[in-house]
């Protein structure tokens, strides 16, 4: 059974309950979104072949601490990191450390920013030099496949209509969806209620209502969607070592539709069409 609760009301933790946020909460998300996207823009300015994953998490930290920001994912179960750097096979949860970017990589940085105690969510793709055509088409295909998946939030509409879009569209481009992760309410937590499954048929999981807010962040592989946990506990990658990407954005319900709190400010949250 699902409830729905006033989100100003409730305890700050997850028990399976969906909160209802108002205009605070939109307006908090909104400044937690803002500012991890604006962390995911200055990356920009310095992924490029030759650089260790750890000096991106270094740079994310120097970011939140000089905009009073505190990365979620430090010391979250035992995870060290400002950020999850994912790259080529690796599906999500990659660790920084000391191995340089290759030309040709492609790679997915998670950012997680706290902001007054709201959390701003968002991942994005980058292209580390030239990438071949099969690592640019599964970028396109796994931006598009977040984007129709967000196109169906609206009042009424159901989780598994955004799964629904997501699935048909990334497998008839003959790609896969990884099951074993999911997106998932955020907020005043990081992680919570409800999941947001990036498979699915329409109508299936909770209804949607205005005033709730999660993630939609797709895993999307180029071949077959199984994946195994490295013995560091958390890098995953594909059991058939195919390239997989993944896009992560924050959004609320609203009345009408959704609004999308991690927006790209400098219009950079697309890897391929990125300024000179
Ligand atoms: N940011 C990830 C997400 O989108 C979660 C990372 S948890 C970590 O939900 F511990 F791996 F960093
Ligand atoms: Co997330
Ligand atoms: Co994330």
């Amino acid at each position: 059974m699902v409830t729905y609760v006033d989100a100003a009301t409730v305890p700050r933790r997850n028990n399976g309950e969906i909160k209802l946020y108002g205009p605070d909460g939109f307006e908090g998300m909104r400044r937690a979104g803002r500012l991890v996207a604006l962390c995911l823009d200055a990356v920009n300015e310095i992924v490029r072949p030759g650089l260790p994953t750890q000096a991106i998490d270094d740079f994310v930290y120097g970011f939140a601490m000089d905009h009073g920001a505190t990365p979620a994912t430090l010391g979250y179960r035992g995870y060290t990191k400002s950020t999850c750097t994912s790259i080529n096979h690796v599906v999500c949860h990659g660790i920084p450390g000391d191995k340089p970017l290759r030309d040709g990589d492609i790679l997915n940085i998670d950012v997680t920013l706290i902001v007054d105690g709201w959390h701003g969510d968002s991942s994005r793709m980058y292209a580390v030099g030239e990438v071949k055509r099969a690592a640019e088409r599964l970028m396109e295909v796994t931006y598009e496949a977040m984007m129709r998946g967000i196109a169906e939030i609206r009042p009424g509409h159901h989780t598994g209509d955004i799964g629904y879009a997501i699935q048909n569209y990334a497998e008839g481009e003959r790609c896969s969806v990884v099951r074993d992760f999911c997106g998932h309410g955020v907020g005043r937590l990081f992680h919570d209620a409800p999941n947001i499954l990036h498979y699915g048929s329409r109508g299936d999981g909770v209804m949607l209502k205005p005033g709730m807010i999660f993630t939609v962040e797709p895993m999307i592989n180029l071949g077959r969607p199984q994946v195994k946990i490295l013995g560091d506990g958390w890098t995953a990658v594909t059991r058939d070592r195919s390239l997989s990407a993944q896009f992560e954005h924050s959004v609320g319900v609203t009345e009408t539709g959704f609004e999308i709190f991690t927006r790209s400010p400098g219009g950079l949250e697309h890897p391929l069409r990125r300024g000179a």
